[in-house]
């Protein structure tokens, strides 16, 4: 519904202006504080005038920055509309968390919220209004370097995942001064590129479009996620961006999105070379045609839109509608009445990396490392002797990528939180993360020799990680695996900690360490929160999103994965017979799987129970679980729980998660859970891509990751109920 503002603002608009609003342009048409066409963006052609009626900017912020560019653009806006500040504020402003592919790894919707409720009140204070977050697409090929951004390869954990960061974004609607806008992307399935390339062909069913990837968008959107960002990819043939039955047919009348839809960078532009526009004004038509509100960066609208809107009525209703939109937001971001939205310096600078955001930080940190692997050398006593090694142990890159507002120069490294920690650390680089000098191995070889215990810092730059680092390798750089090597060879208790932003191959790794912690990039305070776990002052809790494989050639790998109509038995037989849906050179099975994680503490899943076998129409499914902590030691961990429908319509994952839970136990505690999940859970969608919940038989699986299991059948008998709520 438009607002009387918008509508009055409308009607005074002439058609330049209208076209303004839908354009977004970078930060660097405003130098100083007022609009600039300087060196190559002479090339758009695009005079000051235009750039005085752009509804929106990407990436400036600073509260004095973003005052002074509001403040010369309403000195030269005719109606005095505010100009709109967008950013990429992914996972903290300034101060940085784990990356998103972590947060999914604590399985907390609260650590997510938590994020991005510290990193809305940092960049509004900064004067950002909306932010390009959450990424929210469904990935499963770690050869891609965007799975970073998300939160792995389930449906459902995305979707509560898309759900918390959208409420900590934006808050309670309507907006206040400490929230921002969200922006859910990449609508859609940007996250499945054929080969992991960047960029590349996307090409899934409609069926397993709607089943797997559309549902966090969907969370999203009905978390009320103010804008959604198209993707670069093709999906059933056509660019997303200029994709009516995906933006006109599900985006906007199925999931009821009312909000403001914004292009990815020059994806409008990007439909010539896809192929479906013949050059930049077709472009522009196919885009708003398919209701793509603003145009980031491709000029498709600046220069075309004027031009089809003096030709026919239509596109100037088109036009109208996305112009509402645009300041509906701008109404919803309450900049009508304060363009600034209480921007200052000093806010700035006492909301900017509080004690408390760092806090907040340090803990999601804590929650996100997985313990990979434990032949009792974890928890450190803080008199060992340490030697510290590896090109991570000793820098400020653990941000991770899109933290442009981070600072890693300020961060602090694992050896300044290890000298505050431990007795005795010795530090020496071992090699870079890509490079290997002799000088440099035989020095780490040297202090492992003469400590307790190696803790040894690998994995990738963060420069390796995000947008356009697709990979074809997804083992540690050799150059590394020698280090790690030679160290192995001093029969000392090593422990590897890694910093990456995907799953890779630590096949060799596991082969010579005594232990693994996986830290991803553990953002600003992320060397405090991997001490106090290596110290045993936090016992680890962190559960992979995403399958870690045992070889690059097993991907895309992921636990919800068909049957086949030969699938392997898991016993002997799978060696005799050829014939079955393997590889002859390795395992089906990851290194890793989907929910894995140790703790320090020894736990079980002890007893699952169903409590009503047959499901009926009225009724929930509710399964009785025991777990123990066997240990003296507090610990925290997520159950698990997974279903299998045996017989449907259509072919049915092996195992599906329907629900978790983070818990922690006391010591030597056992604790009764009573899990009740409704019968819509288990709807799936059918052939006519309809949703139905099916009649028939069902095992239900509880566990502490998605291997180790205990099941139990039930059964549905509920006329096979459609599943629309
Ligand atoms: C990315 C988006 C991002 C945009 C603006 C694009 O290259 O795909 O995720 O929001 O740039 O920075």
């Amino acid at each position: 519904m438009a607002s009387q503002i918008a509508k009055t603002i409308l009607e005074e608009m002439t058609i330049q202006e209208k076209i303004g609003q839908l354009i977004q342009l970078s930060g660097d048409f405003f130098q100083n504080g007022t609009a600039a066409i300087t060196g190559p963006l002479k090339e758009h052609h695009l005079s000051l005038e235009t750039i005085y009626t752009a509804g929106s900017v990407l990436g400036i912020s600073g509260a004095e920055r973003v005052r002074q560019v509001q403040t010369d653009f309403l000195k030269h806006s005719r109606l005095k509309i505010p100009l709109l500040f967008m950013a990429d504020v992914v996972h903290g402003y300034q101060t940085i968390f784990p990356i998103p592919l972590a947060l999914g790894a604590t399985f907390d919707p609260q650590t997510m919220h938590d994020m991005a409720a510290v990193a809305a009140k940092e960049s509004a204070a900064g004067g950002v209004h909306v932010t390009f977050a959450p990424m929210v697409d469904l990935v499963r090929d770690p050869r891609w370097g965007r799975v970073m951004e998300s939160t792995g390869e389930d449906p459902y954990l995305n979707s509560v995942m898309a759900k918390a960061a959208v409420n900590g974004f934006q808050g309670k609607l309507p907006l206040d001064a400490n929230h921002i806008a969200a922006c859910v992307k990449h609508f859609a399935a940007y996250g499945a590129p054929e080969a992991g390339r960047e960029y590349n062909t996307v090409d899934i069913s409609e069926w397993r479009f709607r089943e797997q990837y559309l549902p966090a968008y969907a969370a999203a959107i009905e978390a009320e996620s103010l804008l959604v960002m198209t993707s670069f990819n093709t999906l059933f043939g056509i660019p997303a961006t200029a994709n009516q039955k995906l933006m006109r047919d599900i985006l906007r009348q199925e999931l009821d999105f009312k909000g403001v839809l914004i292009s990815d960078w020059d994806a409008i532009g990007e439909t010539i070379a896809h192929g479906v526009a013949g050059n930049l004004e077709a472009a522009a038509d196919l885009s708003l045609e398919a209701g793509v509100d603003i145009d980031m960066m491709s000029f498709a609208y600046a220069k075309y839109l004027e031009k089809a809107a003096n030709l026919d009525e239509h596109t100037k209703l088109l036009i109208d509608e996305a112009v509402v939109r645009i300041l509906d937001l701008k109404v919803a971001l309450g900049l009508f009445e304060d363009p600034y939205r209480g921007l200052s310096v000093e806010r700035e600078a006492t909301t900017i990396l509080s004690s408390d955001n760092l806090h907040v930080a340090e803990q999601a940190a804590e929650k996100s490392m997985v313990l990979l692997k434990n032949e009792s050398v974890l928890p450190l006593a803080t008199d060992a002797k340490v030697a510290l090694v590896g090109p991570g142990a000793h820098t400020g890159d653990l941000l991770g990528s899109w933290s442009w507002q981070g600072d890693p120069q300020k961060t602090s490294s694992i050896y300044d939180e290890f000298k505050s920690r431990f007795k005795s650390v010795e530090y020496a680089k071992g090699c870079g993360f890509h490079a290997l000098n002799y000088q440099e191995l035989d020095q780490a070889v040297m202090i492992g020799r003469d400590s307790d215990v190696i803790v040894a810092v690998v994995g990738l730059p963060s420069s390796e990680t995000g947008e356009a680092t697709s990979l074809t390798q997804l083992t540690l750089p050799t150059e590394q695996l020698t280090l790690l090597k030679q160290l192995a060879a001093l029969n000392k208790p090593l422990i590897t900690v890694v910093l990456t932003g995907r799953p890779l191959d630590l096949t060799a790794v596991a082969a010579v360490s005594s232990a693994i912690v996986l830290a991803w990039y553990p953002g600003s305070r992320g060397a405090a929160a991997l001490t106090n776990i290596l110290t045993g002052e936090v016992n680890p809790s962190g559960k992979l999103p995403m399958s870690f494989p045992r070889h690059v050639g097993q991907v895309p790998i992921y636990y919800n994965h068909y049957n086949t109509g030969r699938p392997i038995s898991q016993t002997a037989d799978d060696d005799e017979n050829k014939y079955l849906s393997k590889y002859v050179d390795a395992k089906n099975e990851p290194l890793y799987p989907f929910g894995y994680g140790l703790s320090y503490a020894d736990l079980a899943v002890e007893q699952l129970k169903v409590l009503n076998p047959i499901v009926n129409d009225s009724q929930n499914l509710q399964v009785g679980v025991t777990i123990t902590n066997h240990s003296t030691i507090s610990a925290t961990t997520v159950i698990q729980v997974y279903s299998h429908q045996l017989v449907g319509q259509t072919v049915r994952p092996v195992k599906e998660l329907k629900y978790f839970e983070r818990l922690s136990l006391a010591p030597l505690e056992t604790r009764d859970i009573l899990v009740t999940l409704p019968l819509m859970t288990f709807r799936s969608m059918q052939s006519n891509l309809q949703w139905q919940v099916e009649d028939g038989d069902y095992t239900v699986m509880v566990g502490l990751d998605s291997d180790n299991v205990l099941q139990q059948p039930f059964e549905i008998r509920a006329n096979n109920k459609r599943g629309q709520e």
